[in-house]
């Protein structure tokens, strides 16, 4: 037996009579029609079954790697990222992969028209899913019984009924994600929201969405650059943190699998430059580090980095200044990770250390040496997480000398254990 009711689409606060603003977490006009359903009485967790999610795989390695196997069957998953990224082409070329395996593949197209689709489609090899360009939520939950796999690119085009509100707006957006989230655990469907976002991510869209969906993926890339990292942000079944890299080309993009050649690419005898390896989910990624020092002629020094954390170089620079005798305080200081990868991974410090410090010198790093460690404030070496897999990878490369904090557990041949920074230029110089 079930009741006609309002429900708030922030709380789930249910209320039987119209409310402007919602009592329990006082947001505005944020009630949709609802209904209030008999309670179940609750039940042991361990009379669930939860057998093996069943995963419908993209057809792309790259995604299935962030996705952890695949898309879900009954789940939702968000793709959020930058208009013009190629958020639209990656899920046209899955969804084309998975038509190709025989599962039933529904594209809403409310950003394009069908053409532009097609369009899109014949350039990337043919698509032969079906589309449809309808954003009512109603007709959407319709449709999506009579396939296995549904793509709405975006999630700002939907119109959920029930609520008020222009589609793109918050109450729209999150009422159209919350219907489409019920239909696809009752049909057993995978959904895919495709969600914009802006440089500060701040636009009513993907943010408010995160707790409505069972996974958050990223779709990143650099400006200038044609590299594409997809990364799994949230995802309630499978690993956080997981990196897919693709490349854009002019047929759609293409998977890398072999993620360390994009950033090392040939080696060269260069000042400034210096090897790493971090840790990108599961995978170890050998990181080349450039820099450049030059003497500033202005009384407030510049700090420029691409794909390093603007701050952390600061940081970095005064423990050289401080703790390694490396005068950069003069110095307009460039980073750059090579290849237009964006990482965060403290186990790059060292390597970011010695790019500064061998441009300051004006030397080239010792052939085959790279260098894996956290510093410190007082310039010591601190172990990172994941050494044994960063070393391999390093080998694998060719590298024949890793510099690691003294800590290190690790027995490996090409260990070269140093205690400090100081120690560690010493080597590398
Ligand atoms: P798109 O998938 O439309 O991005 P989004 O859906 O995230 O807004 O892709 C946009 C850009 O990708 C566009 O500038 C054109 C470029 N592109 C290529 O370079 N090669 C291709 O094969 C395709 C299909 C797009
Ligand atoms: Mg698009």
């Amino acid at each position: 037996m079930s009741k006609t009711a309002l429900a708030c689409i922030q709380c789930g606060y249910r209320t039987l009579q119209w409310v402007g603003r919602c009592p329990s977490c006082g947001a505005w006009e944020s009630f949709v029609d609802g209904s209030v359903d008999q309670v179940a009485p609750p039940v042991s967790l361990a009379d669930i079954s939860c057998n093996d999610h069943s995963r419908i795989t993209s057809g792309i390695g790259e995604l299935d790697r962030v996705l952890g196997g695949g898309l879900v069957a009954g789940s939702v998953v968000l793709l959020a990222g930058e208009p013009g990224i190629g958020k639209s082409t990656l899920m046209l070329q899955a969804a084309a992969a998975m038509q190709k395996m025989g599962r039933s593949v529904l594209l809403i197209c409310g950003e394009e028209s069908l053409e532009q689709v097609a369009a899109r489609a014949a350039r990337i090899g043919g698509v032969s899913a079906s589309a449809h360009c309808s954003t009512d939520t109603n007709v959407i939950c319709g449709l999506m019984r009579s396939f296995e796999v549904v793509i709405v690119d975006s999630v700002q085009t939907l119109r959920e009924p029930a609520a008020s509100g222009e589609p793109g707006s918050v109450t729209q957006v999150r009422a159209s994600a919350m219907t489409l989230s019920r239909a696809a655990r009752e049909s057993g469907a995978a959904v895919v929201l495709i969600g914009h976002v802006t440089k500060d991510g701040a636009v009513a869209g993907p943010r408010v969405l995160e707790h409505l969906v069972d996974a958050v993926i990223t779709f990143e890339g650099d400006g200038g650059h044609s590299l594409r990292v997809v990364r799994s942000v949230k995802n309630r079944f499978g690993p956080s943190g997981e990196v897919g890299i693709f490349e854009m080309g002019t047929s759609g993009l293409k998977e890398i699998p072999d993620a360390s050649g994009v950033s090392l690419g040939p080696r060269r005898d260069v000042s400034g430059y210096a090897v790493g390896c971090a840790i990108e989910g599961r995978r170890p990624l050998a990181i080349e580090i450039q820099s450049l020092a030059i003497e500033s002629r202005a009384q407030l020094t510049r700090r420029v980095t691409h794909g390093i954390d603007p701050s952390r170089l600061g940081v970095i620079l005064a423990i050289l200044q401080r703790r390694a005798g490396v005068a950069l305080a003069t110095f307009d200081v460039y980073a750059t990770v090579a290849g237009g990868l964006r990482v965060n991974d403290p186990g790059l410090d060292l390597a970011i250390a010695l790019a500064a410090a061998a441009s300051r010198r004006d030397r080239t790093i010792t052939k085959g040496v790279a260098a894996v460690a956290e510093i410190g404030l007082g310039g010591e070496l601190r172990p990172v997480p994941g050494m044994e897999a960063r070393l391999r990878e390093l080998t694998r490369l060719g590298f024949d000398r890793v510099i690691v904090p003294s800590e290190t557990q690790e027995k490996h041949s090409v260990i070269h254990r140093a205690a400090t920074l100081r120690e560690a230029i010493e080597v590398a110089l």
